[in-house]
């Protein structure tokens, strides 16, 4: 009777249920869709962790002097050379054996606070020249490098660019064969760093370091 009285209105009971179906459906995709959107996009501002951090080059340190500490950012700032004597205790040679160990390690780089061990803050030691993790004993180099375990690699860095005073950008980190960010030497005229912690690549696995860290000083 139900279906006779829809046919008289031009609308069957099976179409009208196909109908509403067929319009749950799409409304169930227009939300499954809206809703992986809205989880792929960035919800990262400027300035906050996981954004992109301006700073002025002033606050990069000396070449081979102790890291500078955005913790605004999670990241340390540093500027190495295992070239030079100034420091050298900070960045002795690392031995051949692994992949760019023999390369020139020149330049800024920003390294995120997080051990690669199980997550702890480490930070850096004046009194040792190296970061030290307090959790369970992890030593860094100056510029991330692994030196003790349990660390299963050197620390991860983020996407670092040289701006000049109009905020051109003058260069940025390349990857090296191993997927890590290189130290970026910074080009004339660069007047701000801009660091970008939406960008993070792992730190690698290369031999310990366990040693004075004096010992391989040019
Ligand atoms: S978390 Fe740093 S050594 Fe374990």
């Amino acid at each position: 009777m139900a279906e006779a009285t829809a046919s008289a209105e031009g609308l069957t009971r099976r179409e009208f249920l196909y109908y509403i179906w067929g319009a749950s459906v799409a409304l169930l995709v227009v939300e499954s869709t809206g809703l992986l959107v809205w989880f792929m996009l960035p919800r990262f501002r400027e300035g906050e962790f996981g954004g992109r951090f301006m700073l002025p080059v002033d606050v990069l340190p000396e070449t081979n002097d102790p890291p500078f500490n955005f913790a605004d950012g999670r990241f340390w700032l540093v500027n190495v050379n295992n070239e030079v004597e100034v420091g050298c205790e900070r960045m002795w040679k690392a031995p051949s054996g692994g992949p760019n160990e023999e390369s020139p390690i020149i330049g800024a780089a920003a390294i995120y606070k997080v051990c690669t061990h199980l997550g702890c803050i480490y930070t850096w030691v004046d009194a040792n020249d190296r970061f030290e993790c307090p959790c369970h004993g992890s030593k860094y180099r100056l510029d991330g490098r692994r030196i003790e375990a349990p660390a299963p690699r050197s620390l991860d860095r983020f996407k670092l660019l040289a701006l000049d005073q109009n905020e051109n950008v003058l260069a940025e980190s390349t990857l090296g064969e191993d997927g890590q960010y290189n130290t970026l030497p910074l080009p004339e005229g660069t007047a701000f760093l801009q660091i970008d912690t939406g960008d993070k690549k792992d730190g690698i696995s290369q031999a310990l370091l366990v040693g004075p860290l004096s010992q391989e000083c040019p």
